[in-house]
């Protein structure tokens, strides 16, 4: 049975593979185990049948932001929600920590453009957003987009397909 959870201690080494295996064709930033011990807390992971299939990461920037990071499935079961239902809890998570806004670099922004985040400008972020960018192979080079969600606008396109349901619900 898939389960979404937070990242335990016990995940580190499968977290480094997967994230690693990504990073070696520059898809995805590195990971190092000294880091990932220390920010474990960030990740939350898919599990089936005791076996961890997708893993991302929650990093906050402030009392407002936060950035989706890290986010990969295994090689071989992507294309079937794992993306999405990890991304969402994450999106769930933020929510609760009462941010306004999440965002993601990335490579693929059709796929965050499907979960409701909108392209911006890169430069509208504030610049410690870019330190992970300083240890980037492909600083001077960079062809990741930027993509934003608004958390309110989140908040507020749920309740109404809840009030539209129970409008629905009445009727029926
Ligand atoms: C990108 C990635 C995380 C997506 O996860 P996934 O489990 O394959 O995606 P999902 O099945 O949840 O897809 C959700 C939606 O996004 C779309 N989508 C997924 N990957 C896509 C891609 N590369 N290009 C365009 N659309 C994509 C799906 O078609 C689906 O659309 P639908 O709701 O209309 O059916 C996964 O493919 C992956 O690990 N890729 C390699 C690492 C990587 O690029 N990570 C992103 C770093 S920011």
């Amino acid at each position: 049975m898939l389960t979404i959870r937070k990242a335990e201690l016990s995940d580190v080494p499968t977290l480094f593979e997967m994230i690693n295996y990504y990073a070696e064709q520059r898809i995805m930033l590195p990971w190092s185990l000294v880091d990932l011990y220390e920010k474990v807390w960030e990740f939350t992971v898919a599990e089936d049948d005791g076996k961890v299939l997708a893993c991302a990461a929650l990093k906050f920037y402030s009392a407002e932001l936060a950035e989706v990071r890290s986010l990969c499935v295994t090689p071989g079961i992507t294309n079937r929600g794992l993306g999405r239902a990890l991304t969402e809890r994450l999106l769930d998570e933020a929510e609760r920590y009462g941010l306004k806004t999440v965002f993601a670099l990335t490579l693929v922004p059709q796929f965050f453009d499907k979960l409701g985040f909108r392209e911006i400008p890169r430069e509208r972020f504030p610049t410690k957003v870019w330190r992970d960018c300083l240890a980037c192979p492909k600083y001077f080079q960079c062809d990741e987009k930027a993509m934003v969600l608004d958390l309110d606008a989140r908040r507020a396109s749920r309740n109404e397909a809840a009030l539209e349901f129970a409008g629905t619900a009445t009727k029926a």
